[in-house]
């Protein structure tokens, strides 16, 4: 293990009754890094997510993140400690407000913190630590152009804005690594091209580590330097994005499906 890499997997595996879903992974992924994970459908990518979110606890090997062994903790423990996800089926709380969605991942933050019994007799901390938040959640809906949808339901927006939505979610909890789990499905081409550019952002504003997962091949070699395609569980191939999309064993697994 070392404290080179933002994320480093040992050996990462788990079954699930018989089925190996994903076995023998070596991630390592820079600081400040841009990292794809590609594969065909079935092979693994979003367990891998579930695994490193504390979602499922591995069969085995071990993850760390900055270093830290984070292997077996708890969902909440492991977002506090700075992994971020979004979902590959938006999972947004529909009947709330888009800034309200941000405001959700501000609230397990020391710098906005305000106790229970300040907020329960409406203290003059509550309502500062209320306004603080809510310039916070409109800085983040900024980067993604959603300023003006704030005070919509999350559940009104088209497609395209509730997967950026998704993504400001995820920064708000200030992490260190943000997992973005197919981001561009179901965007057209500007909103793609569009999304290129925000993630780009977001790496240098917030000198963030990014892991994705994408079908769209043009979308992964425009971002990443680096990538793994996981093919039954296992790490097909890892290295340039270029080399991979012209390896043989590479183009046989995508076209075997
Ligand atoms: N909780 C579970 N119980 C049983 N099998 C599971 C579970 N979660 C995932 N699997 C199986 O693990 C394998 C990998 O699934 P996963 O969702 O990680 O694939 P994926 O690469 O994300 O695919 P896609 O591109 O379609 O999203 C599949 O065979 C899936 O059915
Ligand atoms: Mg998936």
């Amino acid at each position: 293990m070392s404290e080179k890499y933002m994320l480093e997997t040992q050996d990462l595996g788990i079954s699930f009754g018989g089925l190996k879903a994903v076995q023998g992974i070596d991630l390592k992924i820079r600081k400040n890094q841009l990292y794809g994970l590609i594969g065909p459908n079935g092979a693994g990518k979003t367990t891998i997510f579930n695994l490193i979110t504390g979602v499922y606890t591995p069969t085995t090997g071990r993850f760390f993140l900055d270093g830290e062994d984070l292997t077996g903790k708890k969902q909440e423990v492991i977002n506090h400690k700075g992994i971020a996800r979004t979902f590959q089926n938006i999972r947004l709380f529909n009947n709330m407000t888009v800034v309200s969605n941000v405001m959700v991942g501000l609230h397990n933050q020391k710098e906005f913190a305000c106790s229970p019994f300040a907020s329960m007799l409406r203290l003059p901390v509550h309502f500062e630590s209320e306004t603080k938040m809510r310039d916070r959640a409109k800085e983040l809906l900024s980067i993604f152009g959603l300023e003006d949808e704030r005070n919509n339901l999350a559940c009104n927006l088209p497609y395209g804005k509730q997967r950026k939505l998704e993504i400001a979610r995820a920064l708000a909890t200030n992490p260190k690594l943000l997992l973005l789990d197919e981001p561009a499905a179901g965007m057209n081409p500007n909103e793609t091209e569009e999304l290129m550019n925000t993630v780009r952002f977001i790496r240098d504003k917030f000198d963030m580590t990014i892991l994705l997962i994408e079908h769209d091949l043009k979308f992964v070699s425009g971002l990443c330097d680096e990538v793994t395609v996981l093919n039954f569980g296992t790490s097909l191939y890892h290295g340039e994005v270029e080399k991979a999309l012209h390896d043989p064993e590479v183009v046989k697994a995508y076209i075997g499906k």
